[in-house]
């Protein structure tokens, strides 16, 4: 035990899109911190709103115990920001101050933020606002920057891998077009590695600007060789490059219009539509081929982490707790190759890494004639 941390009290919360692996960070920021630096740890509840209306747990060993194989989050989480927070009548209030509040009246020395880029802009305010910080990267989206990698996004392109091998069997028995709606948020990170590790024939990202007849062209061209049925995967976040501009343009009026949308406001969250079902009649018609929608959905983020996953929430669970030891604050733990490093959060908060042109597997998915869409 470091004599440094004896007395440290840490808060912990999860916030934004749940993922595997959360359980398994908890535990491993829970169980080095107490066991190892002799600190008191408590959990907030659904997200940064626990923080803001005082609702916690003390994590003790009881609690984190038999939580690393465990999807979802046992403390719950919410997409709501303290400075945000929704009332009743759809209006949001700042809720800073009562945030501020709680972490002083548990005497708290560190809270540790698990979330995304998102979470990182909302924890960085509370930094602002005085508070120790140090975030985690998760989601499956794998889209947080100055990390190699998220937890969570390893899951989920396991669950999206096998999603498409099944779909392969009974597209090949139909001779049909499967069309496969994969999450990602705006980025193709998940679409991609699932597709290239499953062996889709196309794939749609939100990073390559798609054009219809490209995507047709490479379609035929499977015909041609014999192929009667072929696997499309499409990233949430993929759009056509013609309309790329008129796309972007709604989604901003729609990201205006969302102030009072969302849980606990009666109105659902405007999604921009997905291209699969956009593009699947277009595709029957054009080739004559019997086509089908697949929509993956949150079957992505749901049940148990893969080991790759529950190694890196562990790992970086145990190095935050090692830096509130040694009371390094402000930062995120990224990962970069092996190591764990401290990123600060003005460096995460709100960004987006999204999949380069240069990435190997946009290289591969060239090599082996994975059709990109352009
Ligand atoms: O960020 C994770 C993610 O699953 C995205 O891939 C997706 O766009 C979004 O969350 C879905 O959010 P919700 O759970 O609010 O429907």
């Amino acid at each position: 035990m470091s004599p440094a941390s004896k007395s440290k009290n840490i808060g912990i919360l999860t916030a934004g899109g749940d993922c595997p692996g959360l359980n398994a960070a908890i535990r491993g920021i829970a169980k080095a911190a107490r066991d190892t630096h002799g600190m008191t740890v408590v959990g907030f509840l659904d997200g940064f709103t626990g923080l803001v209306e005082n609702r916690f747990v003390p994590i003790s060993d009881e609690l984190s115990t038999g939580l690393l194989t465990l999807g979802g989050t046992i403390l719950g989480t919410s997409r709501h920001k303290p400075h945000k927070m929704p009332l009743p009548d759809g209006s949001t209030r700042d809720m800073t101050g009562a945030a501020v509040e709680t972490y002083r009246r548990l005497n708290l020395d560190c809270l540790v933020c698990i979330g995304g880029g998102g979470t990182a802009k909302n924890a960085l305010r509370l930094q602002e606002a005085g508070m120790n910080i140090i975030t985690l990267p998760k989601t499956i989206d794998n889209d947080v920057a100055e990390t190699d990698v998220t937890f969570g996004y390893d899951s989920s392109m396991s669950i999206a891998t096998e999603a498409i091998d099944r779909l392969h069997t009974t597209a090949s028995s139909h001779k049909r077009l499967m069309l496969v709606d994969i999450m990602g948020h705006n980025t193709g990170w998940l679409a991609l590695s699932a597709s290239l590790a499953a062996g889709a024939d196309v794939c749609l990202i939100p990073e390559v600007p798609y054009s219809f007849d490209a995507v047709l062209v490479a379609l035929r061209r499977r015909l041609e060789r014999g192929r009667r049925f072929s696997l499309i995967s499409i990233a949430e976040g993929a759009r056509p490059a013609a309309s790329r501009d008129e796309v972007k343009n709604k989604e901003d009026r729609q990201s205006k219009k969302k102030n009072g949308q969302g849980p606990g406001n009666g109105k659902p969250t405007e999604r921009p539509s997905s291209q699969a079902f956009l593009l699947a009649p277009k595709l029957e018609s054009a080739l004559g081929i019997e086509t089908r929608v697949t929509t993956l959905g949150h079957v992505q983020r749901g049940g148990i982490p893969t080991p790759t996953d529950r190694l890196l929430a562990t790992s970086l669970g145990i190095t935050a707790a090692q830096w509130i030891a040694d009371g390094k604050y402000g930062v995120m733990v990224g990962v970069k190759g092996i190591e764990m490093v401290p990123v600060p959060l003005e460096k995460v908060a709100g960004k987006k890494k999204t999949v380069p042109m240069d990435h190997p597997m946009i290289r591969t998915a060239r090599a082996i004639g994975l059709c990109l869409g352009d």
